[in-house]
């Protein structure tokens, strides 16, 4: 299987699919923010805290490096990792981007409630939050843009929506199933 990374705007689902799609399929299952968190021993929130932005895009771009050697991996990246330096181009070049969507009030619904591990919205009110989800995804878009593939992620909100969204990607896609899973 070619390396598959999800990409898309916090809330937009890339890991609650990710590992969905892991328990299901014979793949290797990668969280960038987990990776990125595992070498610097330290949480997403702290990087930014104690060292700034700038350093975390240089630790998500080694890390992205060396999950994109593996092959049959199934990668959910950040929302900011296609929009700095190459990422995009590298994703294009070592497998297929999938670039998951949904409307604008879905993800202001999921991260009103998903702030505090997200330093780039954690201090921000309800209505703020609202303006900057329109702000940033049209800075995003040209990056986004670039995906191979897109993918609706709007159905992720309890277990049967999940398991119809992941039966639809697997399919889709082509990914193997465990031998313990029916299609
Ligand atoms: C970021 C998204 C986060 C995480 C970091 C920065 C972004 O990942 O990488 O907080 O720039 O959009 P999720 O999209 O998984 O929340």
């Amino acid at each position: 299987m070619k390396t598959i990374f999800l990409i898309g705007y916090m809330g937009s689902g890339k890991s609650t699919l990710g590992k969905a799609l892991a328990e299901r399929c014979e793949i290797e299952f990668v969280d960038l923010d987990d990776y990125i968190e595992a070498r610097a021993g330290k949480k997403i929130r702290e990087i930014f805290a104690d060292d700034g932005e700038a350093a975390f895009r240089e630790l998500e771009r080694s890390s992205l490096l060396e999950v994109s050697e593996k092959t049959n991996v199934l990668v959910a990246c950040g929302g900011g990792t296609p929009c700095f330096g190459d990422n995009m181009k590298l994703m294009n070049e070592r497998g297929t981007t999938v670039l998951l969507q949904t409307s604008h009030d879905r993800l202001f619904e999921r991260l009103k409630c998903g702030r505090a591990k997200r330093p780039l919205i954690a201090n921000l009110s309800d209505e703020e939050l609202d303006g900057f989800i329109d702000e940033q995804l049209a800075k995003r878009m040209p990056h986004y843009g670039k995906s191979s593939e897109t993918f609706d992620s709007t159905l992720l909100e309890d277990a049967d929506q999940i398991d119809g969204t992941c039966k639809i990607f697997i399919s889709r896609f082509g990914l193997p199933l465990k031998n313990n899973q029916q299609q």
